[in-house]
């Protein structure tokens, strides 16, 4: 992880930006006020996220269980060639990068097609995308890299300082790792929508989503032997007590992350191991946690295709190919954007 984002910055083909709409900080103690004072206690899942937790998620797609990094490498490798192709893109806009190593083939594919690529990346993580953008530049010599930090909708609304020229369109926009899956339905069409009200009719949009497969297959990725993903999950109480000055102890609690059928989706929760007191001094606030009690960390839906073609329905948006892994176990989906 880069120490130092003032070096790539000061590079000439590379720029970051903050784009949060509301200050960051402000937004974690709302977040964590409407969910953490009572239970049923619940965060959304982006503040996992600071370097080390950006960090942690890249040793997750390492482990031999988590399928999804590797059945959509997979994917983009064999695919990125039409996947350009059928987008005509110029530019390539990508929502909550991370690491942007599967958007490598991506980038290779643009670069084979236009002289001077360009490539916008939006993270809530400085670090991941300076680190990024460094490794990008060095690969692919004439590319231009602009990132925006902050979160999806943030990014959505200051895309056009940094794209907007007759140059750079059509834009190819990419929602990978099938974060969307991170949303209950409601929250994931209104993101969509705003995706969607943010194209161009020319523009189109690659999604990468994670498909309903058996609950072993499932419940392993989740649950890896070496206990990667138990300390990433663990990470945010850790994030918690920098942040807002809380005294949470990572040892008093368990990661558990079980298929819930009923909702189609993984629950990442962190279990009390024995009742607690936790003090947050900002929001002022005492929790009385109780032995067995459970923090809901992030849900990662697994979709059937129904539920893909109802989400795309409600949000404006029309297939127009897609690309599968093995028995449906991981797709991707190439849209455009309704008339309406
Ligand atoms: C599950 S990882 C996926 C990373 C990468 N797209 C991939 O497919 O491997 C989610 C990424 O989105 C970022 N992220 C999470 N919530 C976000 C939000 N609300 N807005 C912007 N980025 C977010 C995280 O920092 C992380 O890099």
């Amino acid at each position: 992880m880069s120490a130092d984002p003032s070096s790539v910055s000061a590079l000439p083909r590379y720029s970051r930006r903050v784009v949060e709409e509301r200050d960051a900080h402000a937004e974690l103690l709302a977040d964590f006020r409407a969910g953490m004072l009572e239970a049923p206690r619940t965060l959304p899942p982006k503040y996992f996220y600071d370097a080390r937790g950006s960090q942690l998620f890249d040793a997750i797609c390492d482990t031999p269980e988590y399928y999804p990094t590797r059945l959509e490498a997979d994917l983009l490798e064999r695919h990125a060639d039409a996947i350009l192709e059928a987008s005509g893109a110029r530019t390539l806009f990508e929502l909550g990068s991370g690491t942007s190593r599967k958007t490598e083939y991506l980038l290779a594919a643009l670069e084979g097609r236009i002289a001077q690529p360009h490539y916008i990346a939006n993270d809530v993580c400085a670090e991941i995308l300076d680190e990024a953008g460094g490794r990008l530049l060095q690969r692919f010599g004439h590319l231009q890299v602009d990132s925006l930090c902050g979160d999806y909708a943030a990014a959505l609304a200051h895309l056009g300082d940094v794209s907007g020229s007759p140059a750079d369109g059509p834009r190819l926009f990419a929602f990978l790792g099938s974060s969307l899956g991170n949303f209950e339905d409601a929250e994931a069409a209104g993101l969509l929508q705003r995706i969607r009200e943010t194209m161009n009719p020319e523009d189109r949009l690659l999604l990468g989503l994670d498909r309903v497969k058996p609950r072993p297959v499932l419940e392993a990725a989740y649950n890896d032997a070496a206990g990667v993903t138990a300390a990433f999950n663990l990470n945010l109480l850790s994030v918690l007590n920098t942040e807002l000055g809380a005294d949470f102890d990572a040892d008093g609690f368990e990661h558990r992350a079980p298929f819930v059928e009923e909702h189609s989706r993984i629950e990442m929760h962190l279990v009390a191991r024995r009742d607690q007191v936790v003090h947050v001094s900002e929001p002022e606030a005492r929790l009385e946690i109780a032995e067995g009690e459970a923090i809901r960390t992030e849900i990662s839906r697994k979709f059937s295709r129904e539920a893909v073609d109802r989400l795309l329905a409600a949000a404006g948006l029309e297939h127009e190919t897609e690309w599968s892994a093995p028995e449906e176990w991981y797709s991707l989906f190439l849209l455009r954007p309704g008339a309406g």
